[in-house]
C-alpha cells in the first residue's frame, strides 16, 4: 500500500520518515563539527561544505514529504483518550513538519547572504533570488538557523522518547506502525488546530529569541588617532582578495589612517598609512583571520606602509617597505591619481605573497588559501 489509511503509514510515508530521519541525524553532527567542534580551518570549510550539501538534499526530500502528506489522511493516534500526550504527540509532529522547512531554509538564506568560503558542492549558483549579500541578514539568519535546529534537536529527543515509550512501556504497535506499516488506532480523530497553533507559538518565539540575540552594532573598538597630513582622507577602502578553496573571496579593513605629502607640480611625496588589524573582515572567517595563524592580531594590532611617491608613466608608484605581523618586505604599488579643485582620487592595487609575512604558515600550498593576496586601495583626500 502506497497512501495511507486512517489506521496505517502507507510505504512512501513510511519510507520518506525513515530516509528524513536517517538524513538528520547524520546532518545535526555534521552542523556541530562544523560549527563548534573542529577548529582547524580547512576541515572546517569541508564539513560545512558536506553540512550545506546535505541540507539542501533535506530541504528537498522534505517538501516532497510534506507535499505527499498534504494528500494523505493521517492515521490517529492510538490512544486519542490520553489527551495531553496526543496532544504533547501532534504538537511534536508540527514542530518536526516546520523545521524541515525553517532549517533548511534559514541555512541556505545565510549562506546566500555571505561571502562564502563552503560552497555547496553544486555546478549551481551559490546564491539565491532576492536574497542580496548583507552581514546583518547573514547574521540574524546564522542565530535563526541555529535556535531552529536546536529546537528540532529538542523536539526530536521528545519524538524518539515518545516512540521509545510506546515500544517499551505501553508495548503497542506505535512504532511498529511506523516501521511495517501494520494497521492499528481507532482509525477516527477529530481534526484539532491547537496541536498546530502550538507549534506556531513556539516557532515565534524562536524568531524572537534568534532576534534578541543579534549582537548590537559594536561600535569599533579603539579607532586610530587621527595623523596630520597635508591631503586629508575623506573617504576610502582597503580591501583585498584572496582565493580560498579555489573561490576568490573579498576582505576589508575598517579602520587605518594616511598621512600623505604629495607636491602636485613635481609628482613626489611620501605617504604612511596605518591599519588597524582587528578591523579585518573577511566573509564567515573574519575570527580565523585575526588568528595566530593568519594576521595574528594579538601580537601585531597594527600594520604599516611607509613608501615615497614618484611618477611612472602617466600614473604614479608608491614604493617602499609593508611592515605586517611584524614582518618587513618591499611593496611598489602603482596608482592612478587625479586631482580636480583640491579633491584627489586615487585608486592603486598591488599583489602581495602571504609567505613573505609568514601568514598562514601552516597552509603550505594553496589548496585552502592561495599564496598571492591582492590588495586595493582607493582613496580620496582633500588638501
Ligand atoms: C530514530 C528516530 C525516529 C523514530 C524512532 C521515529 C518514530 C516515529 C513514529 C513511531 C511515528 C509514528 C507516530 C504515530 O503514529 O503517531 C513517527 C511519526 C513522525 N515522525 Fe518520526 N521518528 C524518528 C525520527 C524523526 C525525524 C528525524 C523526523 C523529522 C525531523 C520525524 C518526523 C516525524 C513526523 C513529522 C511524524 C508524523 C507523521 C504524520 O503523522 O504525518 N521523525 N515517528
Ligand atoms: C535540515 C537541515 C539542517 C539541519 C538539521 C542543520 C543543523 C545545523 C546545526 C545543528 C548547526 C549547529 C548549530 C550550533 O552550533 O548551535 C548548524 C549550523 C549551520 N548550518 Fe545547518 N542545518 C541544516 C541545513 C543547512 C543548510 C541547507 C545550510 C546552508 C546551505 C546550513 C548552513 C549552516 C551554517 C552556515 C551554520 C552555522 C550557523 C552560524 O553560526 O551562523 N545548514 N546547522
Amino acid at each position: 500500500m502506497l497512501r495511507n489509511t486512517t489506521r496505517s503509514y502507507g510505504s512512501v510515508a513510511r519510507i520518506l520518515h525513515w530516509l528524513t530521519a536517517l538524513l538528520i541525524l547524520t546532518e545535526i553532527p555534521l552542523g556541530l563539527l562544523a560549527n563548534r567542534w573542529i577548529t582547524d580551518i580547512d576541515r572546517k570549510v569541508q564539513l560545512f561544505s558536506l553540512h550545506k550539501t546535505l541540507g539542501v538534499a533535506i530541504f528537498a526530500v522534505a517538501l516532497l514529504r510534506i507535499l505527499w502528506a498534504l494528500g494523505q489522511p493521517r492515521p490517529a493516534s492510538l490512544h486519542p483518550e490520553r489527551r495531553f500526550e496526543t496532544l504533547l504527540a501532534e504538537t511534536v509532529h508540527w514542530v518536526l513538519y516546520v523545521a524541515l522547512v525553517m532549517v533548511p531554509l534559514t541555512g541556505w538564506v545565510q549562506h546566500a547572504a555571505t561571502e562564502g568560503f563552503s560552497q555547496i558542492l553544486w555546478p549551481l549558483s551559490q546564491g539565491l533570488p532576492f536574497i542580496p549579500k548583507s552581514e546583518s541578514l547573514a547574521t540574524v539568519m546564522g542565530l535563526a538557523h541555529q535556535t531552529f535546529a536546536w529546537m528540532l534537536v529538542g523536539s526530536l529527543v521528545l519524538h524518539i522518547a515518545g516512540a521509545v515509550k510506546h515500544a517499551v512501556i505501553d508495548r503497542d504497535e506505535t512504532l511498529s506502525r511506523m516501521v511495517r506499516g501494520e494497521p492499528a488506532g481507532p482509525g477516527h480523530h477529530g481534526h484539532r488546530t491547537a496541536p498546530a497553533a502550538a507549534a506556531f507559538v513556539i516557532y515565534a518565539a524562536g524568531a524572537g529569541i534568534a532576534f534578541a540575540m543579534v549582537p548590537p552594532t559594536e561600535a569599533p573598538a579603539q579607532r586610530l588617532e587621527a595623523v596630520a597630513s597635508d591631503w586629508h582622507v575623506t573617504e576610502g577602502t582597503l580591501g583585498f582578495t584572496v582565493r580560498q578553496m579555489g573561490t576568490e573571496v573579498q576582505g576589508s579593513f575598517a579602520d587605518w589612517t594616511a598621512s600623505i605629502a604629495f607636491d602636485e607640480a613635481t609628482g613626489t611625496g611620501n605617504v604612511n598609512v596605518t591599519i588597524a588589524m582587528p578591523s579585518v573582515t573577511l566573509g564567515t572567517v573574519s575570527e580565523q583571520a585575526k588568528g595566530a595563524d593568519f594576521f595574528d592580531v594579538a601580537n601585531h594590532a597594527t600594520a604599516t606602509f611607509k613608501a615615497d611617491i614618484e611618477p611612472q608613466g602617466d600614473a604614479f608608484i608608491a614604493k617602499g617597505t609593508l611592515n605586517l605581523r611584524g614582518a618587513e618586505a618591499p611593496v611598489a604599488m602603482p596608482f592612478t591619481l587625479t586631482i580636480e579643485n583640491g579633491t584627489a582620487t586615487m585608486q592603486g592595487s598591488v599583489t602581495l605573497d602571504r609567505r613573505d609575512y609568514a601568514i598562514g604558515q601552516s597552509y603550505g600550498d594553496e589548496a585552502t588559501v592561495g599564496f598571492p593576496v591582492e590588495v586595493q586601495a582607493n582613496l580620496t583626500a582633500k588638501r
